[in-house]
């Protein structure tokens, strides 16, 4: 991101799973902001005077051995604090106040009264719902403080030292289900810290351009490109940076939608006249596949074959040092995640698959950013809605909405149904409101009737889900009418399949893809 020019805020990240959360609340106010490990020297906060400061929150308490302690001394640089459950925490230890730890942790919605409704809890209610996560709690705040909120449990829920402008906060204000917690930060930002509201999509364009420049020099970048808003938007940044140093590469794994390929290239090559470079290894993937009916199974296949594929066309182009990928966020989440206890439901195949031993080094600009942060990206970079607002699609492919063996004959059945969910669904302007929609080929075949003909085919399932981030989903309640010309339109132009169902199961307890 952009060097800590004029109106920037820091947050230094005491481990809170919600870190992000916060830099994307002051991007949604307009604000610069740049996260940094708590125990960031002091002159190096100085060198990048930041307009304030925030704590995040953290798993540790402040009594734990070994637990993130920042250093004090930046409670005397003259910059606006608001620190944030265990960054309160630690202010107040640091401070000469006092911490304990709680017998019972308080989780989850909380009632909160506000005791004192300036600057930071300026034009809003005396009481609300916030959400709460600590275990330990305040008993004694440091001199020249004032308990400014409190809940029934937590009698020190917020703190303020006005005159310093240090202020503290046992909630969240970042997540969604604290009320009021977006204007609580843009009280922070606008009140206590007096800044502009003068950073847009624009900047960050400027400046991660000018980060990619001065990574990579005269070398060229590599780029795996699917077609899906994210590596489309990595490429078309990497592309305003660097031209025609950049080098996409398009592989035809042969589980592709209808008519992909010629999009790719007609986006690509023809409107952002990127170097792309197409390789078709539709043979070689669907040879990996005969008869391979697991999912899972199929999953390896195709991550390894890519694999193979794209280090054998990455050693034909000769001395590339650099490889961009559309890593957001939440891939970051999901990827420490994998490798805590939970269970593997289904391993997610893309790019940041690759092993290590590639040798290239990794450019990710979209690392910090959520799903509707790329999409005002993406149209801020000139790519057309299509890219913008299109539905996920898994890196596997159709090899997931295909129930059992792949075979060409079933590839060509699900790609004709599917164009036609696409076509319908766009036709009755639902495409946007909904988070994913597609067909799915079952390996069964049953008997209907057509023109007094006794017909034996593939059944056809529909989906439609909606969806924030792909975790939970709801069924779509799609009206009987698209329903009916989804259906009749599969069944009368797409050969070899003769029945179509809905599906109504949400996630939990089902999954999107079917597998
Ligand atoms: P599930 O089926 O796990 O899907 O409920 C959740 C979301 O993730 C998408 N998905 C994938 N995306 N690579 C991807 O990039 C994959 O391997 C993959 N598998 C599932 C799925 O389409 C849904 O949006």
């Amino acid at each position: 991101m952009c060097q800590m020019s004029k109106d920037a805020i820091l947050i230094l990240d005491f481990g809170s799973q919600y870190t992000q959360l916060i830099a994307r609340r002051i991007r949604e106010h307009k604000v610069y902001s740049k996260i940094l490990p708590y125990n960031t020297s002091i002159s190096e906060i100085k060198k990048l005077k930041p307009k304030g400061i925030i704590l995040s929150g953290g798993p540790a308490s402040v009594y734990d051995k070994k637990v993130p302690h920042g250093d004090s001394h930046i409670f005397k640089l003259n910059i606006p604090i608001l620190a944030i459950c265990y960054g309160m925490q630690w202010m107040v230890y640091a401070l000469g106040g006092n911490v304990v730890q709680a017998d019972k942790h308080e989780y989850g919605r909380t009632s909160i009264e506000i005791l004192d409704s300036s600057k930071l809890f300026r034009s809003i209610k005396n009481k609300f719902f916030v959400w709460m996560s600590h275990g330990d709690y305040i008993t004694e705040i440091p001199a020249d403080f004032e308990v400014t909120a409190q809940t029934s449990n937590t009698p020190v829920a917020s703190i303020a030292n006005k005159a310093k402008n240090l202020y503290g906060v046992q909630f969240h204000p970042e997540v969604t289900h604290t009320n009021y917690g977006k204007k609580i930060i843009e009280n922070y930002l606008h009140n206590v810290c007096n800044c502009t509201a003068n950073w847009n999509m624009k900047s960050f364009i400027e400046s991660s351009c000018e980060n990619i420049k001065k990574t990579v020099g005269k070398e060229k970048i590599l780029c795996a490109l699917s077609g899906g808003v994210d590596s489309s938007t990595a490429a078309a940044l990497a592309h305003k940076a660097i031209g025609d140093q950049l080098i996409c590469m398009f592989i035809d794994n042969g589980l592709l939608r209808k008519n992909e390929l010629e999009r790719v290239i007609e986006i690509f090559q023809k409107n952002f006249h990127i170097n792309l470079d197409y390789v078709d290894a539709k043979n070689r993937f669907l040879e990996k596949l005969n008869n391979v009916v697991d999912p899972e199974e199929k999953r390896k296949i195709i991550g390894n074959e890519f694999i193979a594929v794209f280090e054998e066309e990455a050693s034909k182009l000769g001395n590339i040092k650099f490889l961009a990928q559309g890593t957001l966020y939440p891939d970051v989440i999901e990827s420490v995640s994998i490798k805590g206890p939970s269970a593997t439901i289904k391993t997610h195949h893309n790019v940041g698959g690759l092993p290590s031993t590639m040798k290239l080094k990794l450019i990710e600009p979209l690392r910090d950013l959520f799903k509707d942060e790329v999409r005002l990206l993406a149209k801020e970079l000139g790519l057309p809605d299509e890219i913008v607002w299109q539905h996920p699609f898994p890196g596997p492919g159709l090899a997931v909405r295909i129930i059992g063996a792949i075979t060409e004959e079933r590839l060509d059945i699900l790609r004709e149904s599917d164009y036609i969910v696409q076509e319908e669904i766009k036709n009755y302007k639902l495409y946007r409101n909904i988070w994913q929609s597609f067909a799915v080929l079952l390996p069964v075949k049953t008997v209907g009737v057509m023109g007094d003909k006794r017909t034996y085919e593939y059944v056809i399932g529909l989906r439609a889900v909606h969806s924030h981030d792909g975790m939970t989903a709801d069924w779509v309640k799609l009206p009987y009418e698209i329903l009916d010309k989804i259906a009749n339109r599969i069944i009368n132009e797409v050969m070899g399949a003769n029945r179509v169902v809905y599906d109504i199961t949400s996630k939990p307890p089902g999954t999107i893809e079917w597998e």
